[in-house]
């Protein structure tokens, strides 16, 4: 079948070639993004891959089945960018990649975590130079502190078993309780609740209108003073106004993000020799206590191979017009 991959990069032709041997598909490379200036490349491919800061919206999505296009394959988890009923209303199917390692995600907010607490980059940056100073890099232990986990699926119990390991207590938010969390020894507790105990908070539910800036000034104004708030998860569950000012405040002690609000015109490209017009980022970057990188959690080859070779699946059985076992499909 003829697809049109969205959003390519290097790493995505070179594994995703290397998978097609077993499929045969027709693969064509596009490394813009899909969006309504760009749609007009996938018309006559039946199926179109795409990644998380592609939009299909409405018009994207009318369009796309006007040049006829059946098949949006997306290589992410997440499907925050695709407007389903859109794309139901325009007889587009739909796919995502369910599963692939949560293990990925979670050692990633471990990562980002440690280095937030213990200033890891800034020793990094300061011994390059030459200055072997300890002087504010003091942390602390996590072990005995609390953790609370917002969303606790695949990624977020991994995430709360790491941090069992350490020794931390842990409090979870989820509308769908897990027994293992539970298990894990984690309580389940409201969104207030688990703002005001937990000394490290990470996000991992998904971005939807009911968890939208889900961390905003009302959750940071009951937080612990100190907190140090982690998201691998999506940029929109974070309001980032409110965040600059919690830093700004000294309530929010530390704040480290694999995503952003507006990551979509800045993260996957290299981005070093422009002017950067964008003051929320440019805010973020200046505080010596942010850690930002540009949405690379998932980014391991266990992760990054189950992806493409979901996403190749979905469109061979498309194809054959088997069951799409990966299909997401609009609510009610
Ligand atoms: P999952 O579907 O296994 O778990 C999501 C959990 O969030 C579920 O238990 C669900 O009930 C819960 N949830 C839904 N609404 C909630 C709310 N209002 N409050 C608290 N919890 C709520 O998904 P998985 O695989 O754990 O992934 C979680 C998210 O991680 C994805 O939606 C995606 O946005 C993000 N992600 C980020 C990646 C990165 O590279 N930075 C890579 C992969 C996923």
């Amino acid at each position: 079948m003829k697809v049109a991959v969205f959003g390519a990069k290097r790493y995505d032709r070179e594994m995703l070639t290397e998978l097609n041997a077993a499929h045969g598909h027709a693969l064509t490379f596009f490394e813009a993004r899909l969006e309504p200036g760009t749609v007009a490349l996938a018309a006559g491919f039946p199926a179109v891959s795409i990644f998380v800061n592609d939009q299909v919206d409405a018009a994207v999505a009318e369009a796309l089945a006007a040049g006829g296009t059946r098949l949006v394959a997306t290589r992410s988890t997440g499907f925050n960018q695709i407007d389903l009923h859109a794309a139901a209303r325009h007889g587009l199917r739909v796919t995502r990649v369910a599963d692939y390692s949560p293990h990925s995600v979670a050692e990633f907010a471990t990562g980002l975590l440690l280095s937030l607490n213990r200033r890891i980059h800034k020793a990094h940056e300061r011994t390059r130079s030459g200055n072997f100073e300890l002087d504010g890099l003091m942390g602390f232990d996590l072990h005995g502190r609390t953790v609370g986990v917002i969303g606790t699926g695949k990624i977020g119990r991994v995430f709360a078993r790491i941090m069992a390991g350490f020794g931390c207590t842990l409090l979870g938010h989820d509308p769908q309780e897990h027994p293992e969390f539970e298990a894990l020894g984690g309580r389940y507790v409201s969104v207030e609740h688990l703002a005001a105990e937990s000394d490290v908070i990470s996000l991992h539910c998904p971005l939807t209108d009911g968890t939208r800036h889900i961390v905003n000034a009302d959750f940071l104004a009951r937080t612990r003073p100190g907190l140090l708030l982690v998201n691998t998860s999506r940029g929109g569950l974070l309001d980032t106004r409110a965040a600059i000012a919690a830093l700004k405040s000294r309530r929010l002690g530390g704040l480290a993000i694999d995503v952003y609000e507006q990551e979509a015109s800045l993260f996957f490209q290299d981005r070093s020799s422009d002017i950067i017009d964008d003051d929320l980022i440019q805010r973020l970057v200046s505080f010596p206590n942010v850690l930002l990188t540009g949405h690379q959690a998932f980014f391991t080859r266990e992760a990054f191979g189950t992806i493409c070779a979901t996403t190749l699946e979905s469109v061979t059985a498309f194809e054959r017009g088997e069951e799409l076992v990966n299909e997401v499909v609009a609510p009610g």
